[in-house]
């Protein structure tokens, strides 16, 4: 029988996600369907309820639902009760487990665009939501010691950093204090949706005191380039856009479900030919 496999969140048409899995099922010769979910806030717990009563084999699960989902889940993996947020639940022994796969998908990434050790970098993270969590745990997880955070509310950037496991060296910033000491990072990361369709001409920091060598990654990749990252690029920074993000993370997904792992650039062409570009 067919496995079933999907995304929920709200809202879900535009997503990207069902084309680049069911165009890997098809290529790997997997007999399995991905499907996007409309799932409402109030219907969530009846969503996941009715999942596992089809025996839906895994799904991905994005805004709003990623740290909501998880009271309804049966297991959570650690990474993920970390982050505080699950992006991708599989079905085991009859129950549903919660994974994080939005960090590692970054993170992986990032290291294949950057050029030297990511330990050595001072990095910045912008925004203190779901995103930024689940970069920051993972940057530090990997070994990254210095990496501040800056958020329009300092006090959500000061809780995230609370947290820190593993002693790295963090401040939390207003983005105003990140602007005047922006000359101190070489990695910066916008988490934020600032800039994102429609509202293109938005950028969360402004980069007058950027490093002409950083590098500049934007988790965003609908523009593929926005505008911090045009800015950025002008300045003579080295950028990266939102895309290895998106298909790392789904890549990870795929593994988590199959236990293989998908052509990663034939992933990207799916969603490069999705976004007309
Ligand atoms: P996600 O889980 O997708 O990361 P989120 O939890 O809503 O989403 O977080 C969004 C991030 O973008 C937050 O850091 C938010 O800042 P606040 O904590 O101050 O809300 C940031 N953000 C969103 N819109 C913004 C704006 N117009 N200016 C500055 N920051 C903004």
């Amino acid at each position: 029988m067919k496995g079933l496999y999907g995304v929920i969140g709200d809202p879900i048409a535009h997503s990207m996600s069902p084309d680049m899995h069911n165009d890997a099922f098809g290529a790997m010769g997997i007999d399995a369907h991905y499907h996007a979910f409309h799932v409402k806030p109030g219907d969530l717990g009846t969503a996941v309820k009715g999942m596992r009563a089809l025996g839906v084999k895994g799904f991905n699960v994005t805004v709003p639902h990623k740290t909501a989902i998880m009271p309804f889940l049966d297991k959570i993996d650690p990474l993920a009760a970390t982050i505080g947020a699950v992006n991708t639940v599989i079905l085991e022994d009859g129950g549903y487990t919660g994974y994080n796969t939005d960090g590692l998908g970054f993170v992986s990434g990032l290291i294949s665009g950057l050029d030297g050790p990511l330990k050595d970098h001072r990095a910045l993270i912008i925004g203190a939501g779901g995103a930024a969590r689940a970069i920051y745990y993972t940057l530090i997880s990997e070994g990254l010691i210095s990496i501040d955070v800056c958020n329009r509310t300092k006090e959500r950037a000061e809780a995230l950093i609370s947290g820190n496991p593993n002693g790295a060296s963090s401040k939390a910033l207003s983005l105003p204090e990140a602007e005047d000491g922006l000359s101190r990072y070489s990695l910066i990361i916008n988490t934020t949706s600032i800039g994102m369709e429609p509202k293109t001409e938005e950028m969360p920091i402004d980069l007058a005191n950027l490093q002409a060598d950083a590098f500049v990654s934007d988790i965003i990749y609908n523009p593929l380039e926005t505008r911090l990252l045009r800015e950025a690029k002008g300045k003579g920074a080295r950028i990266q856009n939102g895309l290895p993000m998106f298909v790392g993370q789904g890549a990870l997904a795929f593994k988590i479900w199959t236990g293989k792992i998908p052509d990663l650039e034939r992933m990207k062409k799916i969603v490069l030919d999705k976004l007309g570009g």
